[in-house]
């Protein structure tokens, strides 16, 4: 089994921060790494969301939203954080995931190995806000072997809603703005309360090594863990603004070597995949060697 399969990614972060072209770039490293990737679009306030970026689709597919029965039976994790579930099944689909044959076509963009859901979409006024989407957010887990990006909206609502529970990774991606910094400082230390210890910050859409090295200084400062970085592209710009898909791009070989640190941290966590349960992250990393945490401090320290 590949060191990423299996794994649940949620990708956070300021908006307009570089979330989703993040999320975007990473499905075709991982798809051409040979991994299954599952994309899912968490983000219910963005309308063109990933099934442009990705595939260059004016529309996505159907709302997982639908699927469960609707706002009529899903609720707000806030107000019900009892675990998802099936219509017509009490059991929780994170105890028994969805298997994509039972899922009609429709709720699925599938090109190569990437599979694309979205959690639904905010389209009308005064439809409530979109807690009973983080619900999805937070328990859809699909039988198989793959990777599973999530992207989430703006800011951080959504870990007040628990969505991180069934997550094995954070990362934070962080543009050249203070703001940003503030917020990956926040969700660092919300993941870390959560017992979620791997919260990794990419920084991203940088134009110059001062403007790195400031990144990199004043995240530090914010006791945040730097993960990688990721150099301003013209061409996911120009993606952005004529609304196309993102293609090939210089950035491409910085989410690759992202890639490959993930990889290498996953590879040396022993029982990283079996090990889902939120609070025991530091039970793991207390029982690897010190010899391989040194390993581990390495590999993180190399942006
Ligand atoms: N590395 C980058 N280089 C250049 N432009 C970028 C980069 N990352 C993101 N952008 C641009 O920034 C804008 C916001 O990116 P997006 O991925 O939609 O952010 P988010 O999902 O966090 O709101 C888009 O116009 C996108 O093209
Ligand atoms: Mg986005």
């Amino acid at each position: 089994m590949k060191p990423l399969a299996g794994l649940r990614i949620l990708v956070c972060g300021k908006g307009g921060s570089g979330k989703s072209s993040v999320v975007t770039l990473m499905s075709h490293v991982l798809h051409d790494q040979g991994y299954n990737v599952l994309l899912l679009d968490g983000d219910a306030s963005n309308p063109g969301g990933l099934a442009r970026l990705v595939f260059g689709l004016k529309k996505g597919p159907k709302p997982l939203i639908d699927f469960f029965g609707g706002r009529e039976r899903v609720e707000c994790p806030v107000d019900d954080p009892s675990p998802l579930t099936r219509k017509g099944d009490s059991i929780p689909v994170t105890e028994k995931p969805i298997d994509l044959a039972e899922l009609p076509p429709s709720y699925y963009v599938q090109k190569n190995n990437i599979t694309l859901f979205q959690v639904g979409k905010i389209q009308n006024s005064y439809e409530g806000c979109d807690g009973p989407m983080s619900k999805i957010t937070r328990d859809y887990i699909v039988k198989g072997e793959h990777v599973m990006l999530i992207d989430v909206e703006a800011g951080i609502e959504h870990f007040g809603r628990g969505v991180e529970k069934n997550i094995d990774i954070v990362l934070v991606v962080v543009d050249p703005t203070y703001e940003s910094f503030t917020i990956a400082e926040r969700v660092t230390k919300i993941c870390n309360l959560m017992g979620i210890e791997r919260v990794w910050v990419i920084i991203n859409a940088v134009q110059s090594e001062f403007m790195k090295s400031t990144m990199i200084k004043e995240l530090r400062k914010k006791k945040t863990e730097i993960f990688g970085s990721i150099t301003y592209d013209h061409e996911i710009a120009k993606a952005g603004l004529m609304g196309d898909a993102i293609d090939g791009s210089k950035a491409k070989n910085d989410i690759v070597k992202i890639a490959k640190k993930l990889e290498d941290f996953m590879l040396i966590l022993p029982q990283n995949r079996s090990n889902k349960k939120k609070g025991k992250i530091l039970d793991e990393l207390k029982s690897v060697a010190d010899t391989t945490y040194k390993k581990m401090t390495s590999i993180i320290n190399r942006i």
